[in-house]
């Protein structure tokens, strides 16, 4: 598919940037705060506010060989098995290795994770397919909004440029087919309106995912596949986009409940949380070695099997053995919405079905987050790097989003001088005769259409597709 573009007014006013980053998840702001710490001119733009994307939401935390006894070689063996054999190995191997020494500069950006009161280590849990304690987490259960948190402080005390409620149309390109900007909507709030363009050398799509697509979904209302779209519509390759996963463990909240759901970790199981039927039946139990921490595929298969068996709606975590203090301690946001929804997960089991949760696959990108259209780099949830391969491995997406939104800025560092400015080099006409082919959707099958594998520079394959 090439060069389709939506139909939009022409931009009717434009920024200059060196780099635009589309999305403000963990790995939109890390891309946004290792570009301006290397002296670029970065502009972030996203859909809503800062933190309303999928990255505030996540609970369980993330997965990174930070223990005693661990390595990046027993985390490596984790993510592969629960991949499926469809992990890129040689990108999950990068993920594994710098994952430590990125979540370390996550913390030197400010984000505080729970440690032990005692030594001041980083207290760590486990969750499904991880045969180690690996998962560091934040505020019990809201590992997620405390990352937000530090990331978005982050980039306002950096002073970079943030275009918020800005809804991204299409890829800008030059007349040599490399990326040169975005086109926007920014819906009616903050000093820009209208259709707009964002004008860049580079081009970061972190858009996160698309569980929005599904009826029930951990997903947040934002998460509707922008990234991809606009990735296919300028003629980057995708890949994986089946391999969606659903999460075990979503709050039931009736067969007709749709949106976003409250997700009920899988560290409620890896604290020692039960999987039953509705006769208190621990099905998990003899159906893998892991039980109820087996990968996430296989727990969500085994409650989608007993549920049809039983001709039940859904199944129960049990957490009463765990005690009014430890809810509240460790769980204080599962615990809180349990019971805005009048259940109470110390005295009586959690209702709990899967829902679609994350999207492994996406825009096919290489080691250094390229993707197939030169000046395109993509990372976290909207990226299909290899890293995931057919179910992501439980808190394996933060880290991704990290450590390749890191090798995205050292690219973009590497990739030397800034080019001509994309005003030069044709995105202005681009832009122009996108604006007067506005009256239709049509393909553009001109020019400006991305072939082949090269990246911004020549030289690296993108990721084998998998
Ligand atoms: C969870 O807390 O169970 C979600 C973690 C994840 O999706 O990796």
């Amino acid at each position: 598919m090439t060069g389709i573009r939506l139909n939009a007014p022409r931009p009717g006013w434009s920024v200059d940037a060196d780099v635009v980053v589309v999305g403000s998840g963990v790995a939109g702001l890390t891309v946004a705060l290792r570009c301006a710490a290397a002296g670029a001119n970065v502009t972030v733009v996203t859909k809503a506010r800062l933190d309303d994307g999928s990255t505030r939401w996540a609970q369980g935390g993330i997965a990174a060989a930070l223990g005693e006894g661990d390595t990046p070689e027993q985390h490596l063996d984790d993510t592969l098995v629960a991949g499926a054999g469809l992990c890129s190995e040689e990108a999950v191997r990068a993920l594994v290795t710098e994952g430590p020494d990125a979540v370390r500069r996550l913390i030197d950006t400010g984000a505080l994770f729970d440690t032990d009161a005692g030594t001041g280590e980083i207290l760590l849990t486990r969750e499904g397919g991880h045969h180690r304690r690996r998962i560091a987490h934040a505020g019990g259960d809201a590992t997620g909004a405390e990352i937000s948190r530090a990331l978005v402080e982050a980039v306002r005390a950096a002073g970079i440029e943030t275009i918020e409620h800005a809804l991204v149309l299409d890829l800008l390109k030059d007349a040599d087919g490399r990326a040169a900007g975005v086109t926007l909507h920014v819906m009616g709030e903050g000093e820009r309106d209208g259709v707009g363009a964002v004008r860049a050398r580079a081009v970061v799509l972190a858009t996160g995912g698309m569980g929005q697509v599904f009826s029930a979904t951990t997903n947040p209302s934002v998460s509707t596949g922008d990234g991809v779209a606009l990735a296919l519509r300028a003629g980057a390759e995708v890949s994986d986009l089946e391999f969606v996963q659903f999460h075990p463990t979503v709050l039931w909240l009736g067969s007709d409940a749709e949106g976003q759901q409250p997700l009920v970790s899988e560290a409620v199981r890896g604290e020692g949380a039960h999987l039953v039927d509705a006769d208190g039946h621990r099905f998990m139990a003899g159906a893998h070695e892991l039980a109820e921490l087996a990968p996430r595929d296989i727990v969500a298969k085994g409650i989608m099997r007993r549920m049809q068996e039983l001709g039940a709606e859904h199944m129960y975590l049990d957490a009463r053995h765990f005690g009014a203090e430890m809810w509240a301690h460790r769980f204080p946001t599962i615990l809180a919405a349990c019971r805005a929804h009048g259940i109470d997960p110390v005295t009586e089991p959690i209702p709990v079905a899967p829902a679609a949760h994350y999207a492994s696959g996406g825009v096919r990108t290489d080691l250094h987050g390229r993707t197939t259209v030169p000046g395109l780099y993509a990372c976290g949830e909207v990226a299909c790097t290899g890293v995931h391969g057919a179910n992501r491995l439980a808190s394996n997406s933060l880290l991704e989003g990290l450590v390749f939104a890191e090798r995205i800025a050292a690219d973009i560092a590497a990739s030397g001088p800034a080019a001509p400015h994309a005003a030069d080099t044709g995105a202005e006409a681009d832009t122009g005769a996108e604006a007067e082919a506005g009256a239709g959707t049509e393909a553009d099958t001109g020019a400006d259409t991305a072939s082949g594998p090269a990246g911004p520079s020549a030289g690296h394959e993108p990721a084998t597709p998998t």
